[in-house]
C-alpha cells in the first residue's frame, strides 16, 4: 500500500518533469504580504538579481503559491502559529545557560540587536568558513556562555532563529555572493543544478522551471528561503532550512546530506541569493 503510493507520485513527479520547460507560470495575484491590519507590509515579487538572468524573469514569493487560508494566517501575528516559539525563542534569549552564567542578553540586549542578521545569512566569518546562523548561535554558547551546544534540528534552536530572524521581518535578503563567499556560492549553484536520485531531478528542475505548475496536491514556488524557520502545519512545527532541503532530495529518493553539513551551507548559501531582494518574511507558514 505505502509502497505503492509512493511508486504513483514517483511517477507523477517524473510525468510532470518530462513536460516541456515552459511552465513558469506567474501567480495570478501578486499582492503584498499586509501583516496585523497594514502594521507591516512585505512585497511578494522583486526584481531577479543579476546573477540569475536568464533563469528566473522575476522573484515571487512563496506565500503567492499557497492556498488563501494558510496564506491568511501569516497576516496575522496572533493567527500565526510560529510565533508561539518566535517568543519561547526571545524567553530563551533572555535566559542565563552555561558555566559563564550569561544570557545572549548579556552582551547583545535586546533581540532587536539582531534586525538584519537574517537578511545576510549564511555569511563568512572571520576565520574563512561559511556559517550559517545556527552556527554563529552555537559559537556563542560554547565558546561565550561555556554552554552545551543546541542540536540544530532541536527546538531551542529553531525558536531561537525563529526569534531573530523576525527582528528583519521586510528587510530585503541580501546575502554576500562575492570575495570569500564566491567559492562556497559556486558550490552551492552546481549542487542547485545537479541531479539527484531516480528520479534524476536538480533543484532547478521543479523551482526554476516548474514554478507555478501543480505537483501533486502541491503548488510548486521558486523554492525560496526568505520565509525560514517556516511554521508547516502539517508537521505542527518550525521547520528549518536544512530540514527542507533533506526533505526536497528524498522527494528525488536520494540519499541526503546531514544538516549542518559543509554541503548545506552552501546551497544554503546559494539558495538564499537567489532570492536576494525579497523581504525576510520569517515566521513564514506553509501547509
Ligand atoms: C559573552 C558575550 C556573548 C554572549 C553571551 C552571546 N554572544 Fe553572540 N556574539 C558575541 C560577539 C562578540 C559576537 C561577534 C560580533 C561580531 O563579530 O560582530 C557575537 C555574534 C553573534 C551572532 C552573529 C551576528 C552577526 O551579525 O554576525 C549571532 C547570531 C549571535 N551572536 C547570537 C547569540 C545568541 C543567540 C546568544 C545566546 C544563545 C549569544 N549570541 C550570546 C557575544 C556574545
Ligand atoms: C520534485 C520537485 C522538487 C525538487 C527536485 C525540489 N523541491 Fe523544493 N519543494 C518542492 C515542493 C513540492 C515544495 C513545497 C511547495 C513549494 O513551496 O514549492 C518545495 C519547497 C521548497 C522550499 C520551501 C519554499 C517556501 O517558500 O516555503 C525550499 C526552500 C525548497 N523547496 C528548496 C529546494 C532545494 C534547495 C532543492 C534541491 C536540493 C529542492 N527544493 C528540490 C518540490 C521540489
Amino acid at each position: 500500500m505505502m509502497l505503492t503510493q509512493i511508486r504513483l507520485s514517483g511517477l507523477a513527479i517524473a510525468c510532470l518533469m518530462s513536460w516541456p520547460v515552459a511552465a513558469q507560470t506567474v501567480p495570478e495575484r501578486t499582492d503584498p504580504i499586509v501583516i496585523n491590519d497594514g502594521e507591516l507590509q512585505l512585497e511578494t515579487v522583486a526584481p531577479a538579481p543579476a546573477h540569475l538572468e536568464g533563469a528566473l524573469p522575476e522573484l515571487y514569493s512563496g506565500w503567492l503559491f499557497r492556498d488563501p487560508g494558510t496564506q491568511a494566517m501569516q497576516t496575522d501575528d496572533f493567527e500565526n502559529p510560529g510565533m508561539i516559539f518566535v517568543d519561547q525563542g526571545v524567553d530563551d534569549w533572555n535566559t542565563p545557560d552555561g558555566e559563564a552564567g550569561k544570557s545572549c542578553a548579556s552582551c547583545h540586549e535586546g533581540i532587536e540587536s539582531m534586525a538584519g542578521v537574517r537578511a545576510v545569512m549564511p555569511k563568512v566569518n572571520a576565520e574563512g568558513q561559511l556559517w550559517s546562523m545556527e552556527d554563529y548561535i552555537n559559537d556563542c554558547r560554547t565558546n561565550r556562555m561555556q554552554a552545551e551546544a543546541l542540536d540544530w534540528n532541536g527546538n531551542r534552536m529553531k525558536n531561537l532563529t525563529a526569534a531573530i530572524s523576525v527582528q528583519s521581518r521586510g528587510m530585503p535578503m541580501n546575502v554576500a555572493i562575492d570575495g570569500p563567499a564566491r567559492p562556497f556560492w559556486e558550490q552551492g549553484k552546481e549542487m542547485y543544478y545537479t541531479r539527484y536520485g531516480q528520479l534524476q531531478l536538480a533543484c532547478a528542475n521543479c523551482h526554476e522551471d516548474h514554478y507555478g505548475d501543480w505537483i501533486r496536491a502541491d503548488h510548486l514556488s521558486q523554492g525560496h528561503t526568505n520565509g525560514f524557520p517556516v511554521y508547516r502545519l502539517k508537521q505542527a512545527a518550525l521547520v528549518s532550512q536544512h530540514n527542507r532541503f533533506r526533505g526536497c532530495i528524498r522527494d528525488t529518493r536520494a540519499e541526503t546530506f546531514p544538516m549542518g553539513s559543509d554541503e548545506f551551507r552552501a546551497l544554503e548559501l546559494y539558495v538564499a541569493s537567489r532570492g536576494n531582494g525579497l523581504p525576510v518574511e520569517g515566521v513564514s507558514v506553509r501547509h
